[in-house]
C-alpha cells in the first residue's frame, strides 16, 4: 500500500499547479507581568480553574458516555438531553478532581500505535513520516474511543440576584469538538480546538435553590494539526456577570497613530425591552495610572438593540509602545445609566507603528530585522495546559536570546501569551488554524481578529501555513474572502500566509506581507510580478539538535547540538541568518522553533522518539547550544560560549566550538594555547582538539583586551544536585542539575531525582528534554538527561514552601520559595 503523508500532499499540490500552467519556484524571574484582577465592578468577571471534576466518557460505547445519545432524543426535547452526570444528584465522586489548564492527553502514558510498519533502514525516506509520530504517540483519537472523550463537570454557585444579570461563560480554548450542557440543556457545540467561545447561560441557571451543573463533553478523536495538541479544557475558562445593558466580549476596538490620534469603537448591547440613553464614559489612562482621556458619549439605545460608539481623541504627547519600553494604556470604559454605573469593561492598547517595506521592517520609525521564532504551545510536565506563568517564562527565555517576534503556529495563540508579548515586547504573528472561506474558517478568523486587534504585539495576520492551494485559482479565491473579512474587521494590519510552494500565485494577490516557509530560492517569480512585496521568513532554519548530545546516534535517536543538522527543506542557523541578515529584501523571520514540541519527532519520525529535535530550546526551555548563537547575533549582550563538555575518551577528536560576538577568541586546552581566531560575523568558531583530561579555556577579546572568558572542566562523578528557581506569580520552573564534588555539571547524568515538597504547593509535571524518554510528565520524579531535569510547581497558598531534589547517592538540592 502506499503511504500518503502530508509533505507529500504538499509537494503535491506543488506538481499540481505546475501542471496548472504556474511557475514554481538563567534569570531572574520577573513577577508580574500579567495584570491581577481589575476592579470592574458592577461587572464581574471570575476565573472558573478549580473545583471541576474529570472522567472519560467513550467515543463509541454509550453506556461508557453517561448516557449521551443512548436514545435519540438526546437532541429532541431541551434540558432533556438524557446525559445522567447532568442530573443534580449524579455522584461524581469517581471523577478525578482537576484544576484548570488541563490537558489529559499529556496524562496519558506513550503507546506505539503505529499500523504503519517502519521501512528497513536502507528503504527509509530521508525524513520519515507516520501519523502516529506526528502527534506524539498518545493514545487519542479514533483509535483510541476509552481515552479521546473527556467529560468534565462542575456545580456552579451563583449568588442571589444573579437571575437578573447576564451570565456568560467565556472559553478561551477546548480541544476540540466541546458541547456545554447546563442544567440538562446543550447550550453550545463548539468544534475548533483553538478558538475562544463564549455561551450565554442566563436563561437556563435554575433560580432555586437547586445546584446549577455544568457539564463539558470534549472529544478529541480527531486532530487539527499535524503536531501534539493536546485534549481537553486548556485554556481559562471564564464566568462573566454583567447588567442587561452591557458591553459584549471584546466589545472595544482602539485604533491609535504615533501622533497620539486615539480611536475607540465601543459596541454597547440594550438587552432589555426598554429604550434608553445610557452614556459611554472612557477613561484612558497611562502606565503609571494617570488620566491622559476622559470621553463621555451618550448612547441612544432601542429596546434589544446594539450600538456601536465612536470616541475619538489626541494625547498630547503619547508614550510609545516598543520592544525596550512597552508601554501600555488602558481604557476604562463604563457605561452610565441615570447617573449609576451599569457596566465596566476594561481595556488596553499600545501606540505604535509598524511599517513593512519591500526592503525594510521599522517599529516606531526605527529599522530592525525581525528576529522570532515559531512555538506550539507544548512544555514538559504539563502539555498544552501551560499556566500562565510558564507563559511568560517560556517568552522571557526567547527574549532572552535577543529575539523579539513569536509566530503562534499554526494557530491562534492563548490570550496570556498575547497579554505578555504586550508587556514584554516582543512582536506576534497570531495565525489563523484553517485556510478557508467556509463558515467554519470565516467563523475562526472572526474570533481570532476581534479578540487579538487590541494588542499591540500583534503585527501581523495569517491566514494560513502552507495550504495545498496556496499556488491555485481556488486559493486565490478563499484568500481574497478571506482578506475581505480581515480589513473589514481590522483595516490597520497586514495579512499574511505562510507559503512553502507556489509564491506569486494562488493565495500571494491577497497579501501584504508574503511569509516564506523554508524556500527563498523560489521567490523568483514572486518578486518579478510583486516587486514592492515585503517578504518575511515565517519558518526558518530547523537545526536538529538534541541537548547535551554531541554525536549523531542511530539507536538512542539523537543528532548533535553543533549547528550542523537540518532537514533537507531547511537549514541550520548559519544557512539562514547570515543570508537573511545581510539580504535588505529579507526582513528577517522565525526560526521552527523557539522550542523542541511534542510530535514531529523529526528527523527520527518512529518509534520510541516522541518530541522533536527542531527546538533552540528543548521541551524543558533548556537551551541548546544554538541559544548562544541566536543571543550572539541577535542580542546585545557580550556572548562567549564554549562547548562541548570535556569528558570524552582520551585521544579523540573534538570538534570544539564557541558562539562569540567578541572580535577575536583564542582557545587553550590545559593552558596550551591552541590559537587565536576572529570571530565573523554571524559565524561561530571552531578548533578540532585530541582530548586530555582536564580544561578548555576560551578567551574573549574585545579591543585587543580579554574581556570574556569561558571554561569546561572535566567532570568527576556525579556527587549533588543543585536546585534552582525561577519564579513568575504563582509558578515555579525548578531546574535540578548534577555537579560532581568539585561543583563541575556532570555532562551525562542520568541519575534518578525526587521532588519533594514541603508547604502549599505541588508538583504540577516534570521533564528532562529527552526526545526519546518516555517516563511520566505527571510525576514527583524524573531522570536528569546529560544532567538536568526540570519540574514545574505551582504555589497554592501562602506560607513559605521547601522543595528538596533527592537522588540517590547524592547531596540533595533544596530551594525554599517565598509565599
Ligand atoms: C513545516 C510546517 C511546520 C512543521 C515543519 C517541520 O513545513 O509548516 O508545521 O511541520 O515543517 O519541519
Amino acid at each position: 500500500m502506499v503511504e500518503v503523508h502530508r509533505r507529500h500532499l504538499l509537494q503535491g499540490a506543488a506538481v499540481l499547479s505546475v501542471g496548472l500552467g504556474a511557475e514554481m519556484a538563567a534569570q531572574p524571574a520577573l513577577a508580574g507581568i500579567l495584570p491581577g484582577p481589575a476592579d470592574l465592578a458592577p461587572r464581574q468577571r471570575i476565573r472558573f480553574d478549580e473545583d471541576w471534576r474529570f472522567a472519560f466518557g467513550h467515543a463509541s460505547d454509550v453506556n461508557r458516555d453517561f448516557g449521551f445519545g443512548a436514545y435519540q432524543y438526546t437532541h429532541a426535547k431541551q434540558g432533556l438531553s438524557g446525559v445522567t452526570a447532568a442530573e443534580p444528584d449524579y455522584d461524581d465522586s469517581t471523577w478525578r478532581q482537576v484544576s484548570l489548564p488541563h490537558d489529559w492527553a499529556v496524562e496519558l502514558p506513550f503507546v506505539n500505535n503505529d499500523t504503519y510498519t517502519l521501512p528497513a533502514p536502507d528503504k527509509r525516506r530521508e525524513y520519515e513520516e507516520d501519523e502516529a509520530a506526528a502527534h506524539g504517540y498518545k493514545p487519542v483519537g479514533r483509535k483510541y474511543p476509552e481515552t479521546s472523550i473527556g467529560w468534565y463537570r462542575k456545580v456552579l454557585r451563583l449568588e442571589k440576584g444573579d437571575e437578573q444579570k447576564r451570565l456568560t461563560l467565556e472559553f478561551d480554548g477546548v480541544f476540540r469538538d466541546s458541547i456545554v450542557i447546563l442544567n440538562g440543556y446543550i447550550l453550545n457545540r463548539h468544534e475548533s480546538g483553538y478558538t475562544p467561545f463564549e455561551v450565554d447561560i442566563s436563561n437556563f441557571i435554575n433560580t432555586d435553590d437547586k445546584p446549577n451543573i455544568l457539564l463539558v463533553r470534549v472529544d478529541a478523536s480527531y486532530g487539527e494539526g499535524w503536531f501534539y495538541e493536546g485534549a481537553g479544557i486548556y485554556r481559562h475558562v471564564w464566568l462573566v456577570k454583567t447588567a442587561r445593558t452591557y458591553v459584549p466580549q471584546w466589545g472595544t476596538f482602539i485604533k491609535s497613530d504615533i501622533s497620539g490620534a486615539v480611536d475607540i469603537e465601543t459596541r454597547i448591547v440594550n438587552g432589555t425591552d426598554t429604550a434608553k440613553t445610557v452614556t459611554l464614559v472612557s477613561t484612558i489612562s497611562d502606565a503609571d495610572g494617570k488620566v491622559v482621556a476622559r470621553l463621555e458619549t451618550p448612547v441612544e439605545l432601542a429596546a434589544q438593540d446594539e450600538q456601536t460608539a465612536n470616541q475619538t481623541t489626541k494625547l498630547a504627547s503619547p508614550r510609545l509602545w516598543g520592544l525596550k519600553d512597552p508601554h501600555l494604556y488602558s481604557v476604562r470604559t463604563e457605561i452610565m445609566e441615570s447617573g449609576a454605573v451599569v457596566d465596566v469593561f476594561a481595556s488596553t492598547f499600545g501606540i505604535r507603528e509598524v511599517v513593512f517595506k519591500v526592503d525594510g521592517f521599522f517599529l516606531n520609525g526605527e529599522a530592525m530585522k525581525i528576529k522570532g521564532t515559531n512555538n506550539h504551545q507544548d512544555h514538559a510536565g504539563v502539555g498544552s495546559a501551560i499556566p500562565d506563568g510558564l507563559h511568560v517564562w517560556r517568552l522571557q527565555q526567547l527574549k532572552e536570546m535577543g529575539s523579539n517576534a513569536y509566530r503562534s503556529s499554526h494557530n491562534p495563540a492563548t490570550p496570556e501569551v498575547l497579554e505578555a508579548c504586550d508587556r514584554l515586547g516582543i512582536l506576534v504573528l497570531d495565525e489563523n488554524r484553517l485556510m478557508t472561506s467556509a463558515p467554519e474558517g470565516m467563523y475562526e478568523l472572526e474570533a481570532l481578529i476581534r479578540r487579538g486587534r487590541n494588542h499591540p504585539s500583534i503585527i501581523l495576520w495569517s491566514i494560513g501555513n502552507e495550504e495545498p492551494q496556496q499556488g491555485t485559482e481556488r486559493g486565490a479565491k478563499i484568500a481574497r474572502d478571506m482578506r475581505r473579512l480581515i480589513k473589514k474587521l481590522d483595516p490597520t494590519r497586514p495579512v499574511t500566509a505562510a507559503m512553502n510552494n507556489g509564491q506569486g500565485f494562488g493565495i500571494t494577490e491577497s497579501l501584504d506581507v508574503l511569509g516564506v516557509n523554508y524556500y527563498v530560492t523560489r521567490l523568483g517569480p514572486v518578486r518579478e510580478k510583486y516587486p514592492n512585496l515585503p517578504v518575511v521568513g515565517t519558518e526558518t532554519a530547523s537545526t536538529l539538535c538534541t541537548r547535551g548530545e554531541y554525536e549523531r546516534s542511530e539507536t538512542k535517536l539523537y543528532v548533535p547540538a553543533y549547528d550542523v543538522t537540518a532537514p533537507k527543506w531547511g537549514h541550520t542557523a548559519e544557512n539562514w541568518w547570515p543570508l537573511y541578515d545581510k539580504t535588505p529584501n529579507l526582513l528577517g523571520g522565525f526560526v521552527w522553533t523557539g522550542f523542541d514540541y511534542r510530535g514531529e519527532p523529526t528527523p527520527f519520525n518512529w518509534w520510541p522518539s516522541v518530541t522533536s529535535h527542531f527546538g533552540i530550546m528543548d521541551l524543558c526551555g533548556f537551551p541548546k547550544d544554538n541559544f548562544w548563537y541566536y543571543q550572539a547575533w541577535w542580542s546585545d549582550k557580550p556572548v562567549l560560549h564554549l562547548f562541548p563538555h570535556w569528558n570524552w575518551e582520551p585521544g579523540k577528536d573534538v570538534s570544539v566550538w564557541v558562539h562569540s560576538n567578541c572580535e577575536a577568541v583564542e582557545l587553550f586546552v590545559n593552558g596550551k594555547s591552541q590559537g587565536r581566531k576572529d570571530v565573523a560575523k554571524d559565524y561561530h568558531l571552531e578548533w578540532t582538539v585530541p582530548f586530555v583530561p582536564g580544561k578548555i579555556t576560551a578567551y574573549g577579546y574585545r579591543g585587543g583586551k580579554v574581556t570574556m572568558k569561558a571554561e569546561r572542566v572535566t567532570a568527576g562523578g556525579a556527587a549533588k544536585v543543585v536546585l534552582t528557581s525561577e519564579r513568575v506569580d504563582d509558578i515555579a520552573v525548578l531546574k535540578a542539575e548534577v555537579f560532581d564534588k568539585a561543583g563541575v555539571a556532570v555532562p551525562k547524568a542520568d541519575n534518578l531525582i525526587f521532588f519533594d515538597v514541603e508547604g502549599p504547593a505541588e508538583v504540577i509535571g516534570v521533564g528532562n528534554g529527552n526526545p526519546t524518554s518516555h517516563e511520566p510528565d505527571k510525576a514527583l520524579y524524573r531522570k536528569a538527561f546529560n544532567g538536568l531535569a526540570q519540574a514545574i510547581v505551582q504555589v497554592k497558598g501562602t506560607g513559605s514552601v521547601t522543595i528538596t531534589a533527592r537522588s540517590e547517592g547524592l547531596i540533595s538540592g533544596r530551594v525554599v520559595l517565598k509565599a
